[in-house]
């Protein structure tokens, strides 16, 4: 990888014009709060839903705030002399039309995983809102969405040096990754697409959030960083999976069969990577008759050598499925939409496909370790971000099956309660349950001496002389509670519930 960036630079004229309504947004308060603000919960909640009439109505007063919004972000045009003085026209994202000013591009605050604060404007093409009567084009590059903001919560806060942002689009992933306020401060940032377009309006979206420095290089998969390493990999990939034939969507397919561009990420992506750096992707994969999803997307991460978490976060059948991707492209009750349903049906079929899973993917390389995989379905509500803890989990995930031999001292996780179920009145519960009420909230039915283990360590005292004190207080025989404990502990350590204390 030569050290110039592949990809021209901005234009200086353009860059300052960015840099001018960069100030006038920001004066104009044109942020994600500032806009919740304005439009309130109900034309916000409305918006979420692509229907912008409710934000229309909340946005006619002329303020700067509601000139910005009803441009960039509901994409009408504007009175020319409404519009705060900012060279838009220069900057590339509106262009002058009679009296009136009409957005070009669209262009949306980005507020930060942390919940609080901005982290920067993302430039993307003009929505494509249902109703329009013109399906989203193969060359459409997408905005910041769901799938964007879930991946961006999911990683890792540790400081990195040197990030990639595989298929960056719009950019959304470079600009969480920089945000001040998650601290990763990453030194070198390279965000790579195979689409040029993209690659020119995430240069906008870098240059409108202030985010000088980011290396843009064009290609497929991991070609345009062949010989390089990254602390931290980010990638929303292409990984819808679409029949053959009919028109192909950059931004959401990549070409390649079934859920192999998302296979093929997870088996390379290792030596991509330093001695302890992580990789985070979003993933469709396919359940196939014969083959459970676990065993594929399990056989994906053996095959890494890395450690894996992968988590199935939506599972959906084959029309489900078809109709989803068919509603994000406007396809819906357009011409040839039953066709195109009918092929979707068709190439499920023929590949005996029952169900296809959404879920994430996170490989950290840790050189000279045994990997350790863990593939679950999370379906619940968790906490967010993730990506606040995630280090936690994985670490949790390799303690595990070294602590049976180990005997480390051990420490109840933080947030961790228990429950007693039973009938009204008796003397002893039917089940006892440990319950973690923050991060990924799983719940665990325990017995009596996983429970009293829970109640006492602190992480002072290694777990035998807990056991034998919890064996004589239950009457019990001390050998056969360290047995059950040592059977039982991994697991309770996998899931987060206690944490080995170095
Ligand atoms: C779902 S969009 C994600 C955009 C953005 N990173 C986000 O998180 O919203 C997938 C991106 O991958 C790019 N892409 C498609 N095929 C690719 C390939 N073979 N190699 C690299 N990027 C690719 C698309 O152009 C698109 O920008």
């Amino acid at each position: 990888m030569p050290d110039e960036p592949r990809v021209p630079v901005l234009d200086p004229a353009v860059a300052a014009a960015l840099e001018r309504v960069r100030a006038a947004f920001a004066a104009a308060d044109y942020t994600v709060g500032g806009v919740r603000g304005l439009l309130g919960a109900v034309a916000g909640g409305a918006l979420a839903r692509d229907e912008i009439v409710p934000a229309l109505r909340a946005t006619g007063g002329g303020s700067p705030l509601e000139v910005f919004t009803r441009l960039f972000w509901l994409q009408v045009p504007v009175p020319v002399d409404a519009v705060p003085a900012c060279d838009l026209a220069a900057a590339g994202l509106a262009v002058a039309d009679g009296g009136e000013l009409r957005p070009l591009l669209h262009v949306e605050p980005l507020e930060s995983v942390t919940g609080s604060g901005h982290a920067g404007w993302v430039v993307s093409d003009l929505k494509v809102r249902p109703g329009s009567g013109r399906p989203v084009s193969a060359d459409h590059v997408v905005g910041a969405g769901g799938a964007s903001a879930s991946l961006a919560r999911l990683v890792v806060h540790s400081p990195v040096d040197n990030v990639l942002d595989l298929g960056t689009g719009c950019g959304v992933q470079a600009l969480h990754v920089a945000d001040p306020a998650v601290g990763r401060r990453p030194g070198r940032i390279t965000a790579t697409d195979v689409h040029p377009r993209a690659l020119r309006l995430a240069a906008l979206s870098f240059a409108l959030s202030g985010l000088a420095g980011v290396e843009l290089a064009e290609g497929s998969l991991f070609e345009p960083v062949e010989d390089r390493r990254f602390d931290l990999i980010v990638s929303n990939p292409p990984f819808v999976v679409a029949p053959p034939g009919g028109q192909r969507r950059t931004y959401r397919e990549s070409g390649l069969p079934g859920d192999e561009f998302c296979r093929r990420l997870v088996v390379s992506a290792r030596d991509r990577l330093t001695d302890g750096g992580y990789c985070h992707l979003l993933a469709n994969w396919l359940d196939v008759a014969g083959e459970g999803w676990r065993e594929r997307v399990g056989g994906w991460a053996a095959e890494s050598g890395c450690d894996a978490w992968i988590v199935q976060r939506d599972v959906q059948d084959p029309a489900e499925y078809a109709e989803l991707w068919l509603r994000d492209s406007v396809e819906a009750g357009a011409p040839g939409y039953a066709e195109r349903y009918e092929a979707w049906l068709a190439d499920f079929e023929r590949r005996k496909v029952a169900g296809i899973g959404f879920g994430w993917i996170t490989l950290r390389r840790r050189d000279g370790g045994v990997p350790v995989v863990r593939v679950e379905e999370l379906r619940h509500a968790v906490d967010e971000p993730v990506g606040a803890y995630v280090d936690g989990v994985l670490s949790g995930l390799v303690a595990a099956p070294e602590f049976s031999t180990g005997w480390g001292k051990l420490r109840l996780a933080d947030g961790v309660v228990q429950e007693q179920v039973g009938p009204p009145g008796a003397a002893d519960p039917e089940r006892i349950l440990l319950r973690q009420t923050r991060g990924l909230r799983r719940v665990a039915g325990v017995g009596t001496v996983e429970a009293a283990l829970a109640g006492v360590c602190d992480g002072t005292l290694p777990p035998e002389p807990l056991l034998d004190a919890i064996a004589q207080l239950l009457a019990l025989d001390p050998s056969q509670v360290r047995a059950h404990a040592a059977a039982v502990l991994p697991e309770l350590i996998a899931d987060g519930f206690f944490t080995v204390v170095p």
